[in-house]
This record gives C-alpha cells, sequence and structure tokens, in this order.
C-alpha cells in the first residue's frame, strides 16, 4: 500500500502500474466478454453488429475512458464525490453511476452464480450427454432454488475480496488471473478452429452484411462498447482516482481498451466457429456460452473434461474481477460520501445487491414481478446496457467538456506536459461535441426501436430515472 499520495486516509493506492493496468482489465473483462458480447453479435446479425462495436470501441470508448481516469485522477474521489466537489449541480451523474452499479450487480451476480456451477456441472458429468446438454441448461436457470445457491457463493466471494480494500484484494484477483483466462482462451479457440465447417462461423462473425443495421443494432453496439470497457458508471473515474500522478493515462487507457477488446473478439472465434460446425443457430441467446463450450469439449474426451473445467473457473474469475469493481463503486460512494467503514459499506451494499439478484435469479423462471411483461433480469440489462451507461458516458463527457478546464484537464492527461498526447485537441473535439451529439442521436434512435419489441416502455422508465436523479441528488 502506498501511503505517499494524498488521496483520503481510509481509501488506497495501487501499488504498482502492472498492478492497476491490470485490475482495471480486470474490470473491464468479464461476462461482458465471453458471455454477453458473442450472443448480442449472433443475435445482432455478426459481422455488421460487430464492425460497428469496434468503431464505437475506438472511437467512443477509448476517449470516454480517458476521460474517467482523468476526471477520477485529477479529484483523487470515487464516482459521486468527484462531481460533488467540482459542481454540486452535476452530482446527479455520480448518484446515477452508483445506481448503475447497483442495477448491473442485480443481475451480474446471477451469470456469475451459472458460471461457478458450470465448473461443477462439468466436473461432475454434464459432458457424457452432450445431447442433453441445451436442455440442462435451461431447466437449471428455470430452477427458483438452485441458481441462488451459486448466486449466494459468488456475491460471497465478492465481498470477501472487496473486504480487503484496494491493493490486497482486488489487485492480487486482476494480476493472477487474468493471464490465464487469456491463454485457456486461446486454447480453446484454436480446438474450435480446427473443427470442419469452422470458417462459417468466422465469417459470420467478421463479414460486415450492412443491410442487418438498423438503429435497434447501433444502440446494442453502443451498449456492448461501455458494458465491456466498464463506462459511463463512474467505475474506471473510481479506479482513476486510486491512481498516482505519474502514470501515464493515455498508455493506460490504449491497453485497457486493447486488452477488453482482444478478449471480446477472441470469446468470438472460440464460439462461433465451433456453432457453425454443430450446426447450431447464432442467435441463440444468453445461453450460447453455457450451452456450445460444454457440447463443444465433450466432443474431445479427456483433454476436453480439463479444458471445459479450465474455462468455467476462468469464466467466473473473469467475472469476479468485473463484479468486484462494481461493488467498489457503491463500497466508495458510502465510505466516501457517507462516512461508512469499509466493512459495513460492504455488507450493506452486497446486501441490496443480493435481494435484487434474489427478483433476477426468479424472473428467469417465470417468477416474481414483471413490469410492462417483463421480468427483473431484463429490465436491470436494459435499463442499464441500453440507458444509464451511454447515457452516463455521454454526462461524463459533457462535464469535462463543458464544465471542467481545458488546460487543466490537459495538464491532467500530460502529466503537466511530461508526457506528449499529439491527440489532445481531437479527444477534446470528440468529448466536447461529438460523442454526446451520437450518443443522442444513437439512444434516442434506439428508444423509438425498441417499441417494435416492447423494450421501449423500460428505456422510457429509465430516461425518467435520470430525470428524477437530477431532481433529487442534492438529497444524497
Ligand atoms: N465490463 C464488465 C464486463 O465486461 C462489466 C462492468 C460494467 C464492470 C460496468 C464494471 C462497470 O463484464
Amino acid at each position: 500500500m502506498d501511503t505517499t499520495s494524498s488521496t483520503p486516509p481510509n481509501r488506497g493506492t495501487w501499488s504498482s502500474k502492472i498492478g492497476f493496468v491490470m485490475a482495471a482489465a480486470g474490470s473491464a473483462v468479464g461476462l461482458g466478454n465471453i458471455w454477453k458480447f458473442p450472443y448480442t453479435a449472433g443475435e445482432n446479425g455478426g459481422g455488421a453488429f460487430v464492425s460497428i462495436y469496434l468503431l464505437f470501441v475506438i472511437v467512443i470508448g477509448f476517449s470516454v475512458m480517458l476521460t474517467e481516469f482523468a476526471v477520477g485522477r485529477k479529484t483523487g474521489l470515487s464516482a459521486v464525490g468527484a462531481f460533488k466537489t467540482t459542481d454540486r449541480r452535476w452530482t446527479f451523474v455520480g448518484i446515477l453511476g452508483v445506481l448503475s452499479g447497483l442495477l448491473i450487480m442485480g443481475f451480474y451476480p446471477v451469470v456469475g452464480g451459472w458460471a461457478i456451477a458450470y465448473i461443477y456441472k462439468v466436473s461432475t458429468g454434464l459432458l457424457s450427454q452432450p445431447d442433453a446438454i441445451g436442455d440442462s441448461f435451461s431447466g437449471f436457470i428455470a430452477n427458483p432454488l438452485q441458481p441462488l445457491f451459486w448466486m449466494g457463493l459468488y456475491l460471497f466471494f465478492n465481498i470477501l475480496v472487496v473486504m480487503r480494500g484496494v491493493s490486497g484484494g482486488i489487485e492480487k484477483a486482476g494480476k493472477v488471473l487474468m493471464p490465464l483466462l487469456f491463454i485457456i482462451l486461446i486454447i480453446v479457440s484454436i480446438k474450435g478452429l480446427m473443427l470442419p465447417g469452422a470458417m462459417a462461423g468466422l465469417e459470420f462473425l467478421f463479414k460486415p452484411d450492412f443491410s442487418k443495421i438498423d438503429s435497434s443494432v447501433v444502440l446494442a453496439a453502443l451498449g456492448q462498447a461501455f458494458f465491456s470497457l466498464s463506462l459511463g458508471m463512474g467505475c474506471m473515474l473510481t479506479y482513476g482516482s486510486y491512481l498516482r500522478k505519474q502514470e501515464n493515462l493515455v498508455q493506460t487507457t490504449a491497453m485497457v481498451t486493447a486488452m477488453d477488446t482482444s478478449v471480446a473478439l477472441l470469446a468470438g472465434i472460440a464460439m462461433f466457429p465451433a456453432m457453425f460446425a454443430f450446426g447450431m443457430e447464432p442467435s441463440a441467446g444468453p445461453g450460447l456460452v453455457f450451452v456450445v463450450v460444454p457440447q463443444l469439449f465433450a466432443e474431445m474426451g479427456e483433454i476436453g473434461l480439463v479444458l471445459a473445467i479450465l474455462f468455467f473457473i476462468g469464466l467466473s474469475v473473469a467475472a469476479l474481477t468485473s463484479s468486484v469493481s462494481l461493488l467498489e463503486v457503491v463500497v466508495a460512494y458510502l465510505i466516501d460520501e457517507k462516512g461508512f467503514s469499509r466493512i459495513t459499506a460492504v455488507l450493506t451494499a452486497s446486501g441490496v445487491m443480493a435481494l435484487l439478484c434474489i427478483l433476477a435469479s426468479l424472473s428467469i423462471g417465470g417468477f416474481g414481478p414483471t413490469l410492462f411483461h417483463t421480468g427483473a433480469f431484463d429490465i436491470f440489462d436494459l435499463l442499464t446496457d441500453k440507458i444509464f451507461l451511454a447515457i452516463g458516458g455521454m454526462l461524463v463527457c459533457l462535464f469535462a467538456g463543458w464544465r471542467l478546464d481545458r488546460s487543466e484537464l490537459k495538464k491532467e492527461i500530460t502529466n503537466d506536459g511530461k508526457v506528449s498526447f499529439p491527440l489532445f485537441n481531437v479527444w477534446y473535439m470528440l468529448i466536447k461535441y461529438i460523442i454526446p451529439v451520437a450518443i443522442a442521436i444513437v439512444a434516442i434512435a434506439g428508444v423509438k426501436a425498441g417499441f417494435d419489441s416492447n423494450k421501449g416502455e423500460i428505456m422510457i422508465l429509465g430516461l425518467i430515472i435520470i430525470g428524477l436523479c437530477g431532481i433529487f441528488s442534492k438529497k444524497l
């Protein structure tokens, strides 16, 4: 733990640069890359979605991440404090981030729990009946009780890591486990690519058919970029607040973005060729990774069993390093703004998250309350992925571009002129004008298109909640 920095007394700083990059990459790389990216790409037409997603990652994702790191480090405070100390009128952006963290943690641990359950299921004979793998998954997630047990276990691991504080828990978890995951994914991809007929999968993933693009595909790509890079909710901002003054923000941003995107693409390469080789539907939905990967390995005998176990360990670990960062946003808020001790903050936040997760998990089997015919799991996902993160990202850009001083930002990003960033002016134009306008257009068109698939009402609800955050934020 570095004690020389000027962050508030009960917070830590990252003990090394590589530790920070790994922890930020650990936050970014998670279920978003390995579970969400493949099925979202599959549902949205493959190559066309992937190319828009890549464009958004490079232009919007990179710029927003740099903005979050800069604002976080400049203020040395977490999501809410960073805005509040600068200008109380902007506090709601931080509050919206904390709310997004809570809501994402209202479904993320459910899927994290599935991943842990699959370590157990694969080890105890799931692969011996390849034909039953699909039904076994749908039966499992629709069961009211079983997934709750695994979700509880998953949340418990989160609590352990976050209790130990920044450099103790999060950093160590990231450093050891991320490289392991990367290696596993490469092995899985090579295996998949060797199957006969695999090339059709690669073509689906990388050959864009632009006639498939409509506004809901574009909004899905934008949401995916934000979700996958952990942006738009103050997470990278909070991580940036722990970052030391001498680190190079531009380089760090580039590294984290590159790592996150390569894992997503790798997950796609691991799954689509195998699916096409097996004659499965690319639009199979959220069960994709839990059905395709075990089926793939079931064909490979003993080695397949070992690889499948390693894969689900990797998936659980990747999920954990992400959800730990989500929990940390809420915890840092409670510590910095509400004066909680770390232990009380962790227990309070995870208690609320556990309740939301129970609703989300039950909703998959058709139990529990619905709103506009949508269950809790889908509501939390839609609100955050389609609305809060993108609008949150837009607001962070507007805050940096219009409320903060250009020269101060330049000083922060270039470490007082010590680091060169030739694209500073381009970045500044992007965050001040282009990105906010682009996000507004995509969001409006996406909400309109959402009404065709009964998602529009929930999205409008999201916009209303953002408005309410604006009105009531002074009380928080
Ligand atoms: N980026 C994480 C993932 O891909 C999810 C996440 C979103 C984490 C937002 C933090 C903040 O799984």
